[in-house]
């Protein structure tokens, strides 16, 4: 059983409190048997038996829970960087979706390309994300729209998990956009995602969440409603793309299908937070796409205030957030989101965990969890996020097994 001895401070990210209590122990331990903390705490309280425990030592640096991105698109073709320039150029991101750019372009790559090839592509993403100190992903569809390429992306996760270390979730996206075959056909698509393809999810076991982007572009409330009530029957638990362009209801919509998380919600009514406080819906707060795509940032400061658990994520994508950068992503939530580096902390685990459904073995470093976590040279996690990019990990272990360096 190894134990982690001269932590300077181990913060515990227990899921209690407000958002900005992350329960920091100074000079702690850490002890752990196999994949699952057995214990931590103040260095001067380990019990006896762990005492002669092969050790390793954290130097002194601080300990914190690996970190959860809980809202990603991993699996796409090809890229958007023509987009990133038109934009630049003027043109916003609803413009160039009306010109066939955006969601489609992308649709239009994933399609062509092979489930190997996007299977390749997200191991090398894996690779890189890992060293960002990410231990559990979540990963959408989205960009296939067609019964094959939706599972085809989802069979690209199940591989995933299969051969890497990672905590991987997965969301059915099919109702991401209509798909150019079905341009005034909104009816037989929505039948076609009822009907064809969350039967053929379920069978084969292929995703955990529904997802709706729930927009004018998009979805409306009422076809999202019905999405998200039938990925219930098949035990998908529902998710939702929520407020991002416009205030469209979607946070309300959250609250009454019972989802678990209700994400973006840059243009949240007051209602909505409400709505979303009283139902215990996580809010996913994704910076990196306001900053992408020029749209205001979620100021994070009235759900807090009203008590609802704001996670933090990439939205990793080609599109509206072509960047895995967790760091930015918390660093972002500070400048514009409001949030305290203690909080950003909180949403990086517990409430992440929480958006996913995992934070019974994940998210906080207790007696009973996975021992995920990341040792940091740091002062503290103010730092961590202040000196952004220049404070290095210097140990990550997942499931009891260091990983990295
Ligand atoms: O979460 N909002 C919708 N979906 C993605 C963007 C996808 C894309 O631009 O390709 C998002 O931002
Ligand atoms: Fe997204």
């Amino acid at each position: 059983m190894p134990v982690l001895k001269n932590i300077s401070r181990l913060y515990t990210c227990r899921d209690e409190g407000l958002q900005k209590e992350v329960f920091p122990v100074e000079n702690a331990t850490l002890a752990w048997i196999g994949d699952t903390i057995v214990w931590s705490g103040k260095e001067r309280d380990l019990p006896a038996e762990y005492l002669n425990e092969s050790s390793m030592d954290a130097e002194g640096g601080v300990v914190v829970p690996g970190f959860i991105d809980c809202h990603t698109h991993l699996a796409f073709g090809g890229w958007r960087a023509d987009e990133f320039e038109m934009r630049l150029k003027g043109k916003s991101y609803l413009e160039i979706a009306k010109e066939g750019g955006g969601i489609l372009s992308t649709v239009k790559a994933t399609r062509q390309a092979t489930e190997e090839e996007l299977f390749a592509k997200c191991l090398r993403f894996l690779e890189k994300i890992k060293q960002s100190g990410v231990t559990s992903i979540e990963c959408k569809s989205g960009y296939g729209l067609t019964v094959n390429d939706e599972l085809k992306t989802l069979r690209v996760y199940k591989r995933l998990k299969e051969v890497s270390e990672y905590n991987i979730k997965t969301t059915f996206l099919g109702a991401h956009s209509f798909p150019p075959e079905y341009r005034g056909k909104h009816r037989a698509y929505i039948d076609l995602i009822i009907n064809e393809m969350l039967p053929k999810v379920a069978k084969e076991n292929l995703a955990d969440f529904c997802d709706v982007f729930v927009e004018e572009s998009a979805f409306n409330l009422s076809e999202a409603r019905e999405i998200l009530e039938a990925g219930k029957t098949f035990g998908l638990i529902p998710k939702l793309h929520a407020d991002q362009l416009s205030t469209g209801g979607g946070a309300e919509l959250a609250a009454e299908v019972g989802a678990i998380s209700a994400d973006h919600l840059e243009h949240v009514s007051d209602a909505g937070i409400r709505k979303m406080a009283e139902a215990g819906v996580v809010a996913v707060n994704l910076p990196l796409a306001s900053l992408y795509t020029q749209q205001p940032f979620l100021n994070c400061r009235p759900l807090i205030d009203a008590g609802i658990p704001v996670a933090i994520a990439t939205d990793f994508n080609p599109g509206s957030a072509p960047s895995y950068d967790i760091h930015l992503a918390m660093l972002l939530s500070c400048m514009h989101g409001r949030l305290t580096p203690d909080e950003c902390l909180k949403a990086v685990t517990i409430n992440a965990a929480k958006a996913i459904g995992i934070d019974k073995d994940h998210g906080s470093l207790e007696s009973g969890k996975k021992a995920d976590f990341l040792v940091l040279h740091i002062p503290d996690f103010n730092f961590w996020i202040y000196h952004y990019n220049g404070s290095k990990i210097t140990a990550i272990v997942l499931k009891g097994k260091r990983i990295h360096p």
